[in-house]
């Protein structure tokens, strides 16, 4: 039987972070294997929001890709898609422009949280449209499956819809298209080493699969821990603490008993913040060694990120003979 096929991706504004790590990358490694899966450098939506500033999206093409392969994506197995390069995702973008109301994407909540966000008084059509260009990225290839975190979910029921109508107007007896279906992270979000609800490339509270291990140990050393525990002598309550939430997600074996000795003050903030640096840091050595390897094969990169979209184009040239003609534009 043919494996499922995955497409996931990321938006080039920058590098990624442990909250990617946890939300999505691990599990792409996971999935490798079991699915045909296509990891999408998303520079097209990256300039949604960052269309001023070209070089740093080139840039965070080579980054994101980095962080991807970094953490144990295997280029043999996996393809890697630019997305600028696909014209199948541009044409489809248009298509089903069509068939989408403004009013739909300006009620869409992720739309509506992002624009609070990044404070924005006057939207792009661009940027109002992205979930249109990423139901392109999903259905240029026929994705069976996008893994994704919470915050996507809207754009995947938008998507399903647009397949739903373009195949019910152009191909009423045979769909071509394939609804996607996402494939939800089971792991909560991680927050912010500021104890912001996010850890985000913008807000300044993250931490990188780059940094080194003394970055690391300042990182945790500044963040935010239970507000009321004031000396060493006074309880903790790990509940309402960021550092103890990262041990939950980062030190398994040890977080209970970190959480009782801080409940009955047994440890202090300074050596709970220390087990976690030393956690956090065996988790990148790996990361970070086998993105050297890659960071001084530049040009593997480069042959890595072409060969994959040259790859999707062919897949999305073939599709896109197929649609047009459905859709009666071949004369
Ligand atoms: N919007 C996604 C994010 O911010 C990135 C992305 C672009 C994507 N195209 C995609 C994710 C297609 C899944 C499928 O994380």
């Amino acid at each position: 039987m043919e494996k499922k096929r995955i497409l996931t991706g990321d938006r080039t504004t920058g590098r990624l972070h442990l909250g990617h790590y946890v939300g999505s990358l691990e599990n792409r490694v996971r999935l490798q294997d079991e699915y045909d899966t296509f990891i999408l450098l998303a520079d097209i939506q990256a300039l949604t929001t960052h269309f001023e500033k070209p070089d740093l999206v080139k840039e965070s093409i080579y980054e994101v890709a980095l962080d991807n392969l970094s953490v144990g994506l295997n280029p043999e197995k996996v393809t890697f898609v630019q997305q600028s390069q696909i014209t199948a995702i541009a044409e489809l973008t248009v298509f089903y422009s069509m068939l989408v109301s403004v009013n739909t994407l300006r009620h869409n909540p992720t739309i509506k949280t992002e624009i609070a966000q990044y404070g924005y008084d006057d939207i792009t059509y661009g940027f109002l449209g992205y979930p249109v260009s990423q139901t392109a990225d999903i259905t240029f290839c026929n994705a069976d499956l996008v893994p994704v975190g919470e915050d996507q979910v809207p754009h995947l029921e938008l998507s399903r819809k647009i397949v739903r109508r373009f195949n019910a107007l152009y191909t009423p007896d045979e769909a071509i298209i394939k609804e996607p279906q996402a494939l939800l992270s089971s792991v909560p979000r991680l927050i912010g080493l500021d104890g912001n609800s996010k850890m985000g490339k913008s807000l300044g509270n993250a931490i990188y699969l780059t940094d080194s291990p003394d970055t690391v140990t300042m990182k945790i050393k500044s963040a935010i821990t239970d507000a009321n525990r004031i000396s060493i002598n006074d309880k903790g309550n790990p509940d309402i603490c960021v550092v103890h939430m990262y041990h939950r997600v980062f030190n398994l074996d040890q977080q209970e008993n970190i959480s009782e000795m801080c409940r009955s003050a047994k440890i202090g903030c300074v050596a709970c913040k220390k087990a976690l640096s030393t956690q956090i840091n065996i988790l990148l050595e790996p990361i970070i060694e086998k993105r050297a390897y890659y960071t001084s094969n530049h040009q593997r990169v480069k042959e890595i990120i072409n060969t994959g979209s040259e790859k999707a184009n062919r897949i999305g040239n073939q599709m896109m003979g197929e649609i047009k003609s459905r859709m009666r534009l071949k004369i």
